[in-house]
């Protein structure tokens, strides 16, 4: 692409020419998030591009989340600006396996986590994303035994939360495992007054720490209500800009991780950058297409996640 190229003037003329509407996660680099129609979290974002009218969902996230849209809107073509932008939680429940692990529970439903393959939420009774996931828990009959899945982090949190004895699916997310409770406790140490707010698919270690838990947007609303200067933010670091954005006179440390070599910034969602963004907007493509009979199965446990979120 052109250096001498306006990207963000370019971005708003295909988006006017193309009747196209940019979603994007709070994990997407700055750049992204300030060219973006709607930022949100996962429940926002599925929420968004259930009712939009626009003709071109350019889905900045990661493949389950334009994979989603696209389930809910098959009508639209769905861009992604980077098809390579995978999830470590989604891929750590492959479908084959998932199904012989669920007839090992014949008489539990499936409640899965949104950061999962089409293939997965086909098998799944309902859908949950990190900001209505008790809710979800407790719209299900007490007695009716349930499986969570993918994220065995979110699943205990919840299990501890709700009283509900589920049966975990062993999965989680890399960047969410990667902090270190002693290099937070350290931090804490340095900044006494600080608030730790964490995202619920980190260790419980680390949860137990935390003065707040909840959802990107939930984190983001939490940091604006509250009073406190400061913040010890565990989660990835794409939340940082609308914090800083929306409470300037606050300050929000990225919480550590466990080594120096390693990061706290998603890999797959730093995959899309404004190039990208920009050069899938120009030729329509990667878009995300996808089987009728998966999608129509997968809409369903969707279907009754919306409903129940209404
Ligand atoms: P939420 O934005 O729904 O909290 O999800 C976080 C996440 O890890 C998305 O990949
Ligand atoms: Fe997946 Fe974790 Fe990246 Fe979210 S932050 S997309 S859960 S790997």
């Amino acid at each position: 692409v052109n250096v001498n190229l306006d990207l963000f003037a370019e971005i708003e003329r295909l988006k006017k020419e193309k009747n196209a509407i940019v979603l994007a996660h709070y994990y997407q680099e700055p750049d992204i998030q300030d060219v973006a129609d709607y930022i949100g979290d996962s429940l926002g974002l599925s929420q968004q591009a259930a009712k939009t009218d626009a003709d071109i969902i350019v889905f900045a996230g990661v493949h389950f989340m334009a994979e989603t849209a696209k389930i809910l809107s098959p009508q639209k073509k769905v861009l992604l600006p980077d098809l390579k932008a995978g999830c470590s939680l989604a891929d750590s429940a492959p479908p084959e396996l998932f199904k012989k692990f669920r007839e090992k529970y014949p008489d539990h439903i499936v409640i899965s986590y949104i950061n999962c393959s089409a293939g997965i939420k086909a098998l799944s009774d309902i859908i949950c994303t990190s900001s209505n996931a008790e809710k979800i828990i407790e719209s299900v009959p007490a007695d009716q035994p349930i499986i969570f899945a993918p994220d065995r982090n979110l699943g205990s949190y919840l299990i501890k939360k709700t009283g509900r004895d589920m049966v975990l699916w062993n999965g989680a997310c890399m960047v969410h495992e990667i902090f270190s409770l002693e290099k937070i406790t350290r931090l804490k140490v340095r900044h006494p007054k600080a608030k730790i707010i964490a995202h619920p698919e980190c260790e419980a270690a680390v949860l137990a720490i935390a003065d707040y838990i909840g959802s990107t947007t939930g984190l983001l609303k939490f940091s604006e209500r509250d009073d406190a200067q400061e913040y010890i933010v565990v989660t990835e670091t794409g939340i940082l800009h609308q914090m800083e954005k929306n409470n300037p006179n606050k300050t929000f440390i990225p919480a550590p991780p466990n080594n120096a070599c390693a990061c706290n910034d998603c890999p797959h969602m730093k995959l899309n950058t404004l190039e990208k963004l920009y050069l899938c907007m120009e030729y329509e493509e990667p878009e995300i297409t996808m089987d009728e009979q998966l999608r129509i199965a997968a809409k369903k446990p969707i279907d009754r996640m919306l409903e129940i979120s209404a």
